[in-house]
């Protein structure tokens, strides 16, 4: 048999699976440090969501005994299995559990295992993964991208500009598409939310730049849906008027808690998926119970390409046929870009 080529990537869920029990979802960003447990079935977080501001510097040890102490305060008084699932969004690529790069977050955790760090601060394993494919996963799953196949890009702008891309359902992970370049620029330096206050841009001027920047990821990527995630998503009313993409642009279902939702999801599908995972294998079961609370439920079949044949008769997805997308599409055509 060939030899299976190495996997650095996070596991990826499979399209449309479902599972249920809870995951614990922590999500670390540029400026707070959050956690929650949720209702895998649901989406819905099933404890308080406890927040704290991101220590400066963003280092390693600081960080993980600020993630101790928010998880400390989420389980609280509960009564949880050590197999709870545990996962958590960073600001960076992640490989093998260790983030690659660090834009908006300390450069030390370019010499440490993040799984290592945060499993060993919060005493369980932990599924390391990218804040914005976190975010993706959530929506995907139980929000603005519940259903959709094709192509869908779900942008994140805040402190950076995180983006994850989906193909009929499936994450392409680590993409990092926030620092395409853009008038000599790193994008994210110019259009995230964290530039647009510290530029002074009001709506217009921002919406006028943000949307040369969708129209970079539309040339390049041609998404059929564009979801709008971070801080600005809530103010989308505001400058949408602006914005001239061909995809429909929605703004993200679970705003500041996709990160926490996704990377608790992440964590639990890869347990319950064969072959997967970098977290403990055991998952979470309630006491008394023998069964696994991750399961897959039948599903109706998906589009019928190949690929998603396939996956149906393995994994039976519920990835329903692409749903509408409430903005009509304009016909806007795209020019082959500039060479650099
Ligand atoms: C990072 C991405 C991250 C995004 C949002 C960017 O600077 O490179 O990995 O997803 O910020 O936090």
């Amino acid at each position: 048999m060939a030899e299976r080529a190495k996997r650095d990537d996070p596991p990826v869920p499979e399209p449309g699976i479902r599972l249920s029990g809870e995951s614990l979802g922590i999500d670390v960003g540029g400026t707070g440090v959050k956690a929650a447990l949720v209702d895998l079935a649901t989406g819905e977080l099933s404890s308080e969501r406890i927040r704290e501001k991101t220590p400066h510097p963003a280092t390693p040890d600081a960080v993980a005994a600020t993630i101790a102490t928010v998880v400390g305060r989420v389980l609280e008084g509960r009564d949880v299995t050590a197999t709870l699932p545990a996962g958590c969004g960073l600001p960076g690529v992640i490989k093998d559990g260790r983030l690659m790069t660090a834009a908006n977050i300390d450069s030390g955790w370019l010499e440490v295992s993040a799984e290592e760090v945060i499993g060993a601060a919060i005493g369980r394993p932990v599924l390391a993964i990218n804040d914005a494919d976190a975010a993706g996963i959530a929506e995907m799953t139980y929000g603005a991208g519940a259903g959709h196949l094709g192509t869908v890009l779900l942008l994140t702008i805040g402190t950076g500009i995180g983006t994850a891309l989906f193909i009929d359902g499936r994450l392409v992970p680590n993409m990092e598409l926030g620092h395409v370049e853009m008038r000599g620029k790193d994008a994210e330096t110019l259009v995230s939310g964290a530039s647009r206050e510290r530029r002074g841009l009001g709506w217009k001027r921002w919406a006028r730049e943000f949307d040369e920047y969708l129209d970079r990821m539309e040339r390049y990527f041609w998404p059929d849906l564009i979801i709008l995630g971070g801080g600005v998503s809530k103010d989308l009313a505001r400058y949408e008027k602006w914005l001239t993409t061909r995809a429909p642009i929605r703004p993200a279902v679970h705003l500041n808690a996709s990160g926490i939702i996704g990377a608790a999801f992440a964590a639990a599908a890869a347990v319950a998926t064969p072959g997967g995972p970098s977290v403990d294998t055991a998952v979470a079961t309630k006491p008394g119970r023998g069964r696994s609370t991750a399961t897959k439920r039948a599903a109706p079949r998906p589009r019928a390409t190949p690929r998603a044949r396939t996956t149906a008769a393995r994994a039976t997805p519920e990835v329903a046929a692409p749903a509408a997308t409430g903005r009509a599409k304009r016909a806007k055509p795209k020019p082959v870009p500039p060479q650099a």
